[in-house]
């Protein structure tokens, strides 16, 4: 039986999580889920709200899915996910967006993956006050992990056949560290010349996402603009609640949706589990059992193409009455 992560999270983390396993369970595939705790609820009895038995546990299984962790604002502890990434160098954070069976939004044709360099840029962790009404994040673009996320982003439309690579920036205001990402996406660009290229300033990049997603194909940028810009995606095919994600690196992978941990939901059975679900058919394809991974999808999207919805896409279903539609379908 495989082993893999479990980290259930926080806010709504624990309930879609109870959503995909039952729906993992339901579709035949036996999995041993190895549970690992993390976040704001385990610092009391830790002292950190990432312990080391989580990361042991991801190296030793190779492969997590993993839920939504709470960072609150202001409070003086780094980000679980952020550190996670940064422990594992988890370098490649990958999320497509496509649309979905019967999930009506304002484009048809959306397909796109936006791929987002996962270690460095506003979340290297150099942040200092210099007095009481001045403070400075330090911004860090380094060649080794621009160039690689390039090549990934590179590697990616080579092997999905994709037909092009956007680099997005503001390399005409951070001239420095945006103007080095801009550097090494062209050198790399050279390796690939099957590849077509685009280059776009990111302010520019969300306007025209707004008006013509379809346009797009594979796009690569640094950290900061590929949060900001995924959640925009999102926002094409239906919102959070389905907008799936994976951490990616040369030692392990983390599997987990774009969204958060939802604390306006928390609790009320009403987050939908898709996003996480969508995750989880990623990581099966990931790890060879693509069997269960296309039954579990082809019973996802029938119950989208039913019309049963949770409510942030029109519907009326509860996490667990949505749970329940779709493994109806697997049957
Ligand atoms: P959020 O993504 O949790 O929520 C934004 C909005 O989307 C809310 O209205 C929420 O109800 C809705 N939403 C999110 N997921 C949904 C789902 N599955 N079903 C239905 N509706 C859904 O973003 P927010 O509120 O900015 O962040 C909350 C916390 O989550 C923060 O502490 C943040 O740092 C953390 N966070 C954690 C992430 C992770 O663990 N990878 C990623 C993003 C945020």
């Amino acid at each position: 039986m495989t082993a893999i992560t479990l980290i259930n999270g926080d806010g709504i983390g624990p309930e879609i999580c109870d959503s995909v396993v039952k729906i993992i369970e339901a579709s035949g595939l036996k999995i041993d889920w190895d549970v690992q705790t993390a976040g704001a609820d385990v610092i009391e009895d830790e002292g950190t709200p990432l312990p080391p038995r989580v990361l042991e546990s991801i190296k030793v299984n190779k492969v997590a899915l993993k839920a939504p962790v709470t960072t609150p604002i202001g409070r003086d502890f780094r980000s679980v996910n952020v550190q996670l990434r940064r422990a594992l160098d988890l370098y490649a954070n990958v999320r497509p967006c496509k649309n979905l069976p019967n999930i009506k939004t304002k484009f048809k044709n959306v397909d796109l993956v936006v791929i987002r360099e996962n270690t460095e840029d506003l979340y290297a962790g150099h942040e200092h006050k210099i007095d009481e009404n001045t403070a400075e994040t330090i911004k860090v673009i380094t060649r080794k992990a621009s160039d690689r996320i390039c090549r990934y982003a590179f590697d990616y439309a080579t092997r999905y056949k994709r037909k092009e690579v956007c680099v997005a920036t503001k390399a005409n205001i951070c001239k420095l560290s945006d103007g080095l990402f801009l550097e090494c996406f062209r050198n790399v660009a050279k390796e690939f010349p099957k590849i077509n290229t685009r280059e776009i300033l990111v302010d520019n990049l969300c306007m025209q996402l707004v008006q013509d997603p379809t346009v797009f194909d594979v796009l690569v940028m640094p950290n900061m603009y590929g949060d900001i810009v995924s959640d925009l995606t999102a926002g094409l095919i239906g919102g959070l609640g389905v907008a799936q994600g994976a951490n990616l690196g040369l030692y392990g992978a983390v599997f987990e949706p774009v969204h958060g941990s939802a604390p306006d939901l928390k609790g009320k059975n009403k987050a939908n589990p898709s996003a996480l679900l969508l995750s989880a058919i990623e990581m099966l394809r990931y790890i060879k059992e693509d069997k269960y991974a296309d039954k579990i999808e082809k019973a996802l999207f029938k119950t989208f193409e039913a019309g049963e919805f949770t409510e942030d896409l029109g519907g009326k279903l509860s996490t667990t009455e949505f749970t329940d539609a779709v493994i109806a379908k697997l049957k």
